[in-house]
């Protein structure tokens, strides 16, 4: 497939994991790609596969507003548009709520909410020129309570509910805005999850489908609601989740059977 010649991407955290995967799917159906992680060094690896000629790569923190206006600035020097918007930079902070730290809540709610809030704002003025779109990666975190992640989950629900928000607000510019809505993925993020073999397992009790999903498993429906093939669909937040949304909380009797 070839769905995104010359279309121009920005994927803010694409140095590894899921951003990593979705840039180098873009840059195989032809998009111009704008790689991004708070230090250069870190894209160098992704960049070295990818064309030069259709790859930039502009380093730093999305949680700030000045660095949202200078990558989409220089996406627009370089490439003279922008066409897609992967709001997939973030972090997670794990444990009970009462231990949290400062530094836990202001770090994941910094990179997470206002991260794409800046980003966003950043963008629709370009977007609206191309009749563009954004994806925003969520995750399940965003749809209903984990057990142990409540910033995350608090993090995830404000970006679920912004893509909403912004699909109404920005459908008569034909800006279109979704996000995909993962779970247990295997990235730098959740090194933890599957070296840990008793909650892996909790894991696989749940999930219908064999966890964990791939990098490449989140990218290509990313791919799919930024393409053409998604012209009407907006404001969706879709779960990619192995079936795990599917259940009404009931335990897995399969599972004891
Ligand atoms: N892995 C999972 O199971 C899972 C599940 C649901 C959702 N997600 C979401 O997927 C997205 C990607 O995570 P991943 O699992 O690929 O993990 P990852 O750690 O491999 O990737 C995170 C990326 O974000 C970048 N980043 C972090 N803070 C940044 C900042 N302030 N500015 C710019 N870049 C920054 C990192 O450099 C990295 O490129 C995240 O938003 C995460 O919340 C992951």
């Amino acid at each position: 497939m070839n769905r995104f010649p010359d279309k121009t991407v920005i994927i803010t955290g694409s140095s590894s994991g899921i951003g990593a995967a979705t840039a180098r799917r873009f840059a195989a159906e032809g998009a111009n790609v704008v790689l991004n992680s708070r230090n250069a060094k870190d894209c160098e690896s992704v960049a070295a596969d990818l064309d030069p000629a259709r790859t930039l790569i502009v380093a730093g923190d999305v949680s700030k507003p000045e660095f949202a206006r200078e990558i989409v600035n220089k996406t627009v020097e370089r490439f003279g548009a922008l066409d897609v918007l992967v709001n997939n930079a973030g972090v997670a902070a794990g444990g009970m709520l009462a231990k949290a730290s400062d530094d836990d809540i202001d770090r994941v709610i910094d990179i997470n909410v206002k991260g794409v809030l800046y980003m966003c704002r950043a963008a629709i003025p370009e977007l609206a020129k191309t009749e563009g779109c954004i994806v925003n990666t969520s995750s399940v975190s965003g749809l209903g309570g984990d057990w142990s992640l409540p910033i995350y989950n608090a993090s995830k629900g404000a970006v679920t509910n912004l893509t909403r928000a912004l699909a109404l607000q920005l459908g008569r510019k034909k800006i279109r805005v979704n996000a995909v809505n993962p779970s247990l993925t295997r990235t730098d993020m959740t090194d933890g999850i599957a070296d840990n073999a008793a909650l892996f397992e909790a894991f696989k009790i749940r999930m219908p489908l064999p966890p964990p999903a791939e990098p490449d498993d989140i990218a290509g429906p990313i791919l799919f609601l930024a393409s053409d093939d998604a012209r009407m669909v907006n404001g969706v937040n879709l779960p990619v989740d192995g079936g795990i949304g599917a259940s009404n909380g009931q335990p897995n009797f399969l599972a004891y059977s």
